[in-house]
């Protein structure tokens, strides 16, 4: 795990074993290192199958969704050896707010269908393992309950068009005045994508579900059509950045050409995402875009990563192809559902925790100068 200062002395075996720990041979209980698919596992037992199936799911053939993980393992890493790496330090800025781990929670919706504590309870498991929150509009707390809950933290707010311009300009207001770091426009969702899994359940959302930064007006509750069908335009970046008084990343990007064009209209930040496979079928995986919009942006601003980050070592490959850091989305769901905040921060140590171990094995000593040649396409 991260120590408070970031540097993590304990390597890769100095780790021992406390009372608590478990033994292979005892299935029942958490194995000493963070097994996803176990907690993907215990989560689909905690939810209803159209729930889990909503959390899982992507876009269309799911074509997307299948390939992120392995895009990330089309790289190789080359260890460099004789380095004499005792500490690996993974303490970083984001935008200018230090964080313990380059590896933050990326947005995703209406978290209280997975857990009670929902937002709140990710935002403490963000604030315990040093990692940056990120804050989705379509939330079951506040995006000031939120702030409040990620006080330890940095903490951005990611922001839809609505149909609604008064409301979207009012949550970014909000935003600035409940102390986020950041404003996070997500570009890839002019309108909803196709998603089979939530068609073939004819999936609602459970009508007593807390709808917290849209308030209802009379009996109408907002669809997810409603939250989700307007368009931004390059305009926009200035715009809200000015409104909410904060640096605006721009998510969703996946070409060099866009990446350039959110930058020269004030983009503080570019996020390359496929929105976790739910948007676009089949499009390029983050893994194979990133280095593109790297080359075409990251002299001038950050960029960062998501999709298909499974292990520290898909975090480091990514942190080599030039991220300044890393998202995860399924991963804390699962860490949520199956665990709470204790859940949630459970995952982002655990991958934390593998980031330092493959970086000591490959002779890298700190995240903020992951070397390009440290890693190379698979042959
Ligand atoms: C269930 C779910 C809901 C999501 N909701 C949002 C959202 O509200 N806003 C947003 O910008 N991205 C949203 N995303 C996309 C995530 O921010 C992120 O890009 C994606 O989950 C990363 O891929 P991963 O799940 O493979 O880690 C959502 C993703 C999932 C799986």
């Amino acid at each position: 795990m991260a120590s408070d200062s970031g540097t993590d002395s304990r390597l890769p075996g100095q780790r021992r074993r406390t009372s608590g720990e478990v033994t292979p041979e005892d299935p029942g209980r958490e194995p000493p290192f963070l097994d996803l698919d176990r907690l993907e596992a215990r989560a689909r037992e905690h939810l209803p199958a159209d729930v889990f199936d909503y959390y899982a799911g992507g876009a269309e053939t799911e074509t997307t969704l299948r390939e992120a993980p392995g895009a990330w393992r089309s790289w190789r890493l080359r260890p460099r050896v004789l380095r004499g790496v005792s500490t690996v330090r993974l303490a970083t800025e984001l935008l200018g707010s230090p964080v313990r781990t380059p590896i933050g929670v990326a947005p995703w919706a209406y978290q209280g269908m997975a857990h009670p504590g929902g937002e709140l309870a990710t935002a403490r498991g963000a604030v315990a393992a040093g990692a940056l929150m990120t804050a989705s509009t379509s939330a079951t707390s506040t995006l000031e309950e939120v702030a409040v809950a990620a006080a330890g933290t940095p903490a951005w707010f990611q922001l839809y068009r609505l149909h609604s311009t008064s409301h979207t300009d009012d949550l970014a207001r909000r935003a600035g005045d409940a102390g986020y770091r950041a404003l996070v426009l997500t570009v890839d969702l002019p309108l909803l994508g196709r998603r089979h899994r939530d068609l073939r359940h004819d999936f609602a959302l459970p009508a007593d579900l807390r709808m917290a930064n849209h308030p209802a007006t009379g009996d109408e509750r907002p669809t997810l059509d409603d939250l989700a069908t307007a368009t931004w335009t390059f305009d926009d970046i200035a715009r809200f950045g000015e409104l909410s008084g904060l640096p605006v990343v721009v998510k969703g990007v996946l070409r060099g050409d866009d990446a350039a064009r959110c930058v020269q209209a004030g983009a503080s930040a570019v996020w390359v995402s496929t929105h976790g496979g739910r948007q676009v079928d089949p499009a390029v995986a983050s893994a194979h875009a990133l280095p593109e919009v790297v080359d075409a942006v990251a002299d001038d601003v950050e960029v960062y990563a998501d999709g298909g980050i499974r292990t520290g070592s898909d975090a480091l490959i990514a942190l080599a192809l030039g991220a300044t850091a890393v998202f995860v989305g399924r991963p804390t769901i699962w860490g949520l559902a199956a665990g709470g905040a204790e859940g949630v921060a459970r995952v982002l140590t655990g991958l934390t925790d593998e980031l330092a171990h493959t970086m000591a094995l490959c002779g890298l000593d700190d995240v903020r100068s992951v070397p390009r040649d440290s890693v190379a396409a698979a042959r």
